[in-house]
């Protein structure tokens, strides 16, 4: 059947959820507070690198896809989706002012049939104790009334080896009768939907998710750390244990975990296991190491550099966002990295072709072009995102000293002196 869905934030998650609702001829209203976005949208500009323009402007010129700051358009609508920010307050514990500004807003419109799902990351019980009070306050009974129900959003931004529809759709209700209507609405987009008993299931399987990739990188830093005080390669011990055909799967080092997510959900798991007495020895550790990470890469590049002096070093980051082919500088281990190195007055300058401009303490970046010119006169080039189209023979050609965060420079001969994290302590010049 076909709806009209309203959507509930506009960022990495909603925009990409809207559209594909859309494609399948659902009428859809975006709500969003942030003006420019909803501005760029109604100009078919997209903010977002997996989103082309002609794709969103196709939507807009339907006559099908709506975009609004006001909440009333949710009085007509049959689904509303909330995909709005659920970050960490500076106590390190989960602020949901977003969801609650958003619930207290749809709650005013909520009406007869309405059928409500939250997509946004946070720890059990939010859905049922957070949400629903505030719809059973305006005297609707839920199941009866309206249905409630959470959906954890799997998007990975940047990643096109998975398809939207293709990635299974978790899906659950506070009673039967709301899975039943949430599992209605995601079938239409979505090749498998998954129901499973409980919000709390639900909410707690994106946890694990999180918290399972957060845990095993952090584990192989820890590991690669380990590897270069023992003079051996971490990414040849990790592709040798990778050719066992079960029982093991491959996680990679890196300058440290970012993004809104990884680093981010185990703590909400953590607070909720605090909350009922317990605490994550698993969470705690790997929050500690990966807090490290960033200052430990800046260690490393220290005891590169000539006179092993970071102050008046030139060093260039290649890659702020937190992970490959997108623009989210969000937590991002390499804008740690380049905010250490200002501290320690480097001369920093950063390349990214997602992110045109950065601001680091007050001030306002521009990534710069990478000429052989500005690469000659660095004095190290740290690769910290693995973005696909990097020139890295370029870079390798053309810089004196190259740390690789990443494993970039693998099998690729240049003039630099490279050095890799967790590449045992050896440098190389000839690629290896
Ligand atoms: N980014 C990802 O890769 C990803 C993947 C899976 C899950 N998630 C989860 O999805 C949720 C959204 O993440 P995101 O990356 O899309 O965030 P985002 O910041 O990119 O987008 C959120 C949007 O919500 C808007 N917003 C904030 N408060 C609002 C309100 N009261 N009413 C209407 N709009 C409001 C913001 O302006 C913003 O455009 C988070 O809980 C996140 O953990 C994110």
């Amino acid at each position: 059947m076909v709806q009209s869905i309203a959507v509930v934030g506009l960022g990495y998650v909603g925009l990409p959820l809207a559209l594909a609702f859309h494609h399948e001829g659902h009428s859809l209203i975006g709500i969003d507070l942030d003006r420019r976005k909803l501005d760029s949208i109604r100009r078919g500009k997209s903010y977002l690198p997996d989103i082309e323009d002609e794709l969103l402007s196709k939507a807009v010129n339907s006559g099908r896809f709506d975009v609004t700051e006001h909440f009333a358009s949710i009085a007509h609508v049959d689904v509303i989706v909330i995909c709005v920010p659920t970050p960490l307050n500076k106590q390190h514990t989960p602020d949901l002012s977003y969801l609650i500004r958003a619930g207290t807003a749809i709650a005013e419109y909520v009406r007869q049939g309405h059928i409500i799902v939250l997509e946004s990351s946070t720890y059990p019980g939010t859905t049922s104790e957070i949400l629903r009070p505030m719809f059973e306050e305006k005297g609707l009974m839920v199941g009866e009334d309206y249905y409630l129900g959470y959906s954890p959003e799997r998007i990975d931004p940047g990643n096109g080896d998975h398809p939207f529809r293709t990635v299974p759709k978790i899906v659950s209700g506070v009673t039967e009768a709301c899975v039943r209507r949430v599992s209605q609405v995601y079938e239409r987009v979505f090749d498998q939907v998954v129901p499973v008993s409980s919000t709390e299931a639900a909410e707690l399987a994106k946890l694990l998710e999180n918290s399972y990739r957060f845990i095993n990188i952090s584990f192989i830093n820890e590991f690669a750390i380990l590897c270069d005080r023992m003079n051996v390669d971490v990414w040849e011990v990790i592709a040798a244990a990778g050719t066992k055909p079960y029982g093991f799967s491959a996680f990679y080092p890196g300058p440290g975990i970012g993004g809104h997510c990884i680093p981010v959900d185990p703590l909400y798991l953590q607070w909720k296991a605090k909350e009922i007495g317990m605490s994550s020895i698993f969470i705690e550790a790997s929050t500690d190491l990966n807090g490290r990470m960033p200052s430990h890469i800046v260690k490393q590049v220290q005891d590169c550099l000539p006179g092993a002096s970071l102050e008046g070093a030139r060093i260039l980051v290649v890659g702020v966002a937190y992970k490959k082919n997108i623009n989210d500088v969000r937590e991002s281990a390499a804008v740690e990295i380049l905010q250490l190195l200002a501290e320690q007055r480097s001369r920093i300058s950063y390349y990214d072709p997602f992110v045109p401009s950065l601001a680091l303490n007050g001030l306002e970046l521009r990534s710069v072009e990478l000429t052989e010119q500005i690469l000659e006169n660095t004095d190290c080039v740290i690769l910290a995102t693995e973005h696909s189209k990097l020139p890295i023979p370029f870079i390798l050609d053309h810089a004196p000293l190259v740390y690789d965060t990443r494993n970039l420079t693998k099998g690729l001969n240049g003039k630099a002196k490279v050095v890799r994290f967790g590449g045992g302590g050896r440098h190389y010049n000839n690629g290896a």
